[in-house]
């Protein structure tokens, strides 16, 4: 869940590729986003689409459950990345369909390889800005995002945009990054921290600033969704057990090769990167666990409800 920790930790411009494969992405408010991941940071969640997936995957039911997706309802996932949640959205709306929307096109290429694998028809993927994109008004009865949704210039204006998609009485949920001290993968980066420039990271600015634990205050989550119109607000933990490698050194090269890992280690010595990389390692090796690296994430699962009689 190593997903931009912290604003500052966006990858800079210069890992990003050039982006004619977006359309007009300098036109969105998430401009910055939008380049990352569309750049370095995108290409490496799509590239390592099934470890991510089974980082994050302790999360998928809980999710799902929480949003009660009924046979014939109509789903958007928001930020949905490769799609994993979107396809077992749309498994469970079977009669219905699923619409997974992302700014990034190297992860929504995988997401549509995965569907059409899966030979599932009654989903489809967008590329768009969740916080500005037209959707259909009323079109959606529940709208859900695993991880998508903290990453927004403007969150009231995301969430009531993503509100007028979702017909009066539609339901919303998501998870979000909890603190980031009760996470394990978190909490293993410690070590890194003699050698590379953390300083800020895992504490953006203001704490409230575009990245993974921007949602981390549920009071901030529960006054964000009400001010963009939203009801029944609540937020409840979540915890999961994520698989990050075969062994701490696989998932230490992992957690170094992701967007902010790579961002860090280009800052440091070549000294200091062999260095961190053992010093991770070493913490890591804790979570051994029968062939595989098991950690513990925190995060809130948040559901809202669109009001009947909603005057957006
Ligand atoms: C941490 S990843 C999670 C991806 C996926 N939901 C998953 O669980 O694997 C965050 C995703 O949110 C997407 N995202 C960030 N800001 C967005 C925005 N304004 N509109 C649409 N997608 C956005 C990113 O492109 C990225 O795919």
């Amino acid at each position: 869940m190593l997903n931009h920790p912290t604003n500052t930790s966006v990858p800079p411009d210069t890992f990003a590729p050039p982006l004619s494969d977006f359309p007009s992405p300098l036109t969105t408010p998430n401009a910055q986003q939008a380049r990352a991941w569309n750049g370095y940071e995108g290409e490496h969640w799509a590239g390592h689409q099934e470890r991510w997936d089974a980082v994050n995957g302790g999360f998928n039911e809980p999710l799902l459950d929480a949003a009660a997706i009924g046979r014939d309802e109509r789903v958007l996932d928001i930020g949905c990345g490769a799609g994993a949640t979107t396809r077992l959205a749309a498994r469970r709306a079977a009669g219905g369909h699923a619409l997974g929307v992302d700014l990034s096109a190297p992860m929504l290429a995988r997401a549509r390889a995965g569907a059409a694998r899966e030979g599932l028809a009654n989903v489809a993927f967008e590329q768009a800005d969740a916080q500005v994109h037209a959707f259909p008004p009323d079109g959606f009865d529940v709208a859900v995002s695993r991880f998508g949704v903290m990453f927004f210039a403007d969150p009231v204006a995301a969430f009531g945009n993503i509100g007028r998609a979702l017909r009066p009485g539609g339901r919303l949920a998501f998870v979000c990054g909890a603190e980031a001290g009760d996470s394990e993968w978190f909490r293993a980066l410690a070590a890194l921290r003699p050698y590379l420039p953390m300083d800020d990271f895992g504490a953006s600015g203001d704490g409230y600033s575009p990245g993974m634990f921007s949602f981390a205050d549920p009071g901030r989550v529960r006054a964000v969704l009400s001010a963009a119109g939203f009801a029944e607000v609540a937020v409840a933990p979540a915890v999961a057990y994520g698989v990050w490698g075969r062994d701490a050194a696989d998932a230490a090269a992992f957690l170094l090769g992701s967007g902010p890992g790579r961002h860090l280690l280009a800052r440091a010595s070549a000294g200091d990167r062999a260095r961190a990389r053992a010093a991770l390692t070493e913490a890591l090796r804790r979570h051994e666990d029968g062939g595989a690296l098991r950690m513990r994430a925190t995060a809130w699962l948040v559901t809202a409800v669109r009001p009947a009689a909603a005057a957006h």
